[in-house]
């Protein structure tokens, strides 16, 4: 066992290429890797794309993408000529949302104390459908009044949706909520915005809504049948598929151990990823490889399933095999309970060191149940430097004391010593959906905050990790 752990720590040390590479080390810290534009935003070219800025009569065009902002005033998705609606309002927000770097689509909204709708005549197809919300005052309307329900034709996106609720609890002004629906040929999709009728005056109101073709084996099952993943926690050899039938809420984009990639470098479908930092509850300590210098091999993959620097970086449990064994690499997800999640783990082995079968085998948990005792990326992808992605479902149950909301961890830990070369996991970014219920996606608003929730984070007194910088 020591010489195997000497042997470990050995490897991580010597760097491959001597003289152009660099170790770093870094205490509490993302090592930011540098997003560049580059060819990655080209990989997907959607069919259709729609970013729509409600409340405004301008044409406007924001850097991120970049992205051309229709105003709805006129446009043919809001036709008031129908007259649908004359009681809604566009409005410009009295100030600026705090930690947004780009004003648009946030500085303008429509506003409606009835209900409105937007009219899409899209292909047929799945879509992604995203919503902008900026938690503002417009007028002179109370931004605790805004409690409203949207649809997406029958499915229920949001349910007594309340916009000033969702800000507090996310310290954050501007909200994202970002959804998939299949929309079926000859039809219209209709996006209707309706105050909730258990308030005294309550009002709807959007600032921006996008709408992006996805490829069509993106996250759906295929037409062939073909893509079924192991539901969790079920009876053994329990598969999901997920139809053309469901619409999915998006509820967390993660790039494990790496930075921020903002929509405008995703592969053309206008994803954003956050980093890990807020989600990761047991780290002790843990490690954030990189290579940048990888060009990542799709030959197992779409190239467009996630962008290249998400598989450039990933969080590893460590360099001490001991204390890796008595720990669970583990993040933590709030979800609303009573729904299927589909989860997505995106893998990619890139340090030099792992380049078979067998080296790096590790079992992955999620919410608490064995999801895969022998996860073996190298046995998934084929080879080092090709990403690959796995999915799973699983059922989240309300917890006794907590009607809503549950937590979904995702908790990784090396596989038996007879399974594995080294006792490590690794980790490269995560997907998590909420599937629809019954036709419905709405959860509970959160609870009003009082104090400042305790995360119940788990980290050693240093956590020290490393960064390795190979040759460009
Ligand atoms: C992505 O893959 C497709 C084929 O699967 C290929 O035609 C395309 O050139 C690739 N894009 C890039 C930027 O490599
Ligand atoms: C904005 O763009 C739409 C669609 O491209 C176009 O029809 C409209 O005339 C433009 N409006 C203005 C004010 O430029
Ligand atoms: C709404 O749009 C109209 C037409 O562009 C404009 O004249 C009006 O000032 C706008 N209202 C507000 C409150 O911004
Ligand atoms: C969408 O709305 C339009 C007009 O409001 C209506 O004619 C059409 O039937 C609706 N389509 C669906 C699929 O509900
Ligand atoms: C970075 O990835 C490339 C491609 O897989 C590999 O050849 C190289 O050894 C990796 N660098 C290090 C330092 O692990
Ligand atoms: C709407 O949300 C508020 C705030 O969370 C909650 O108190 C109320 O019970 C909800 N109403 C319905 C009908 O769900």
């Amino acid at each position: 066992m020591e010489k195997f752990h000497d042997k470990y720590l050995l490897l991580n040390y010597i760097p491959t290429v001597l003289f152009t590479s660099l170790y770093i080390i870094i205490f509490f810290h993302h090592l930011s890797v540098p997003v560049v534009s580059g060819d990655w935003t080209h990989f997907y070219k959607p069919t259709e794309t729609i970013f729509l800025y409600c409340g405004s009569s301008d044409n406007v065009t924001s850097p991120d993408g970049p992205r051309t902002w229709t105003g709805d005033i006129n446009s043919e998705y809001f036709p008031l000529h129908q007259s649908q609606n004359k009681a809604s309002i566009n409005a410009t927000s009295s100030q600026q949302p705090r930690d947004v770097f780009e004003k648009i689509p946030y500085m303008k909204a429509r506003l409606s104390r009835s209900q409105f709708t937007y009219t899409f005549n899209l292909t047929p197809g799945q879509k992604f459908i995203r919503l902008y919300f900026y938690d503002s005052s417009y007028q002179n309307m109370d931004r605790s009044k805004a409690f409203f329900s949207v649809k997406a034709d029958s499915f229920t996106l949001l349910g007594n949706f309340s916009t000033s609720l969702a800000a507090e609890a996310s310290r954050q002004d501007t909200i994202l909520k970002e959804f998939c629906v299949n929309v079926v040929e000859n039809q219209n999709l209709n996006l209707t915005f309706t105050p909730s009728q258990d308030y005294k005056g309550s009002y709807a109101f959007i600032n921006g809504i996008e709408i992006v073709s996805m490829p069509l084996d993106l996250y759906y099952t295929t037409a062939t049948g073909a893509t079924e993943f192991p539901y969790v926690g079920q009876a053994a050899g329990a598969s999901y598929s997920l139809s053309n039938s469901k619409a999915l809420e998006i509820v967390y984009r993660v790039n494990v151990g790496g930075a921020h990639i903002s929509a405008g470098h995703d592969t053309g479908m206008y994803r954003s990823w956050s980093t890990d930092d807020d989600y990761l509850t047991e780290a002790i300590p843990s490690a954030l490889p990189v290579n940048i210098s990888l060009k990542p091999n799709f030959r197992f993959i779409h190239n467009y399933s996630a962008p290249e620097p998400l598989y450039q970086t990933a969080r590893t449990m460590g360099r001490n095999a001991k204390q890796n064994q008595n720990y669970r690499l583990t993040w933590q997800f709030p979800v609303d309970s009573k729904f299927t999640y589909l989860v997505r783990l995106h893998f990619c082995e890139f340090q030099g060191e792992i380049k078979e079968h067998g080296n790096r085998v590790f079992e992955i948990y999620i919410a608490d149940q064995i999801a895969e005792k022998r996860a073996d990326v190298i046995g998934w992808s084929g080879g080092n430097g090709v990403p690959v992605y796995r999915d799973y479902a699983v059922m989240m149950e309300s917890k006794a004391n907590q009607n809503q909301q549950n937590r979904l961890s995702i908790a990784l830990h090396p596989a038996p010593a007879w399974m594995t070369n080294y006792f490590d996991a690794i980790l490269n970014g995560i997907e998590i959906f909420k599937v629809d219920s019954s036709g419905s996606l709405a959860g509970p608003n959160p609870e009003p905050q009082t104090t400042t929730p305790t995360t119940g984070r788990q980290f050693g007194d240093c956590v020290y990790v490393y960064a390795l910088y190979s040759d460009y």
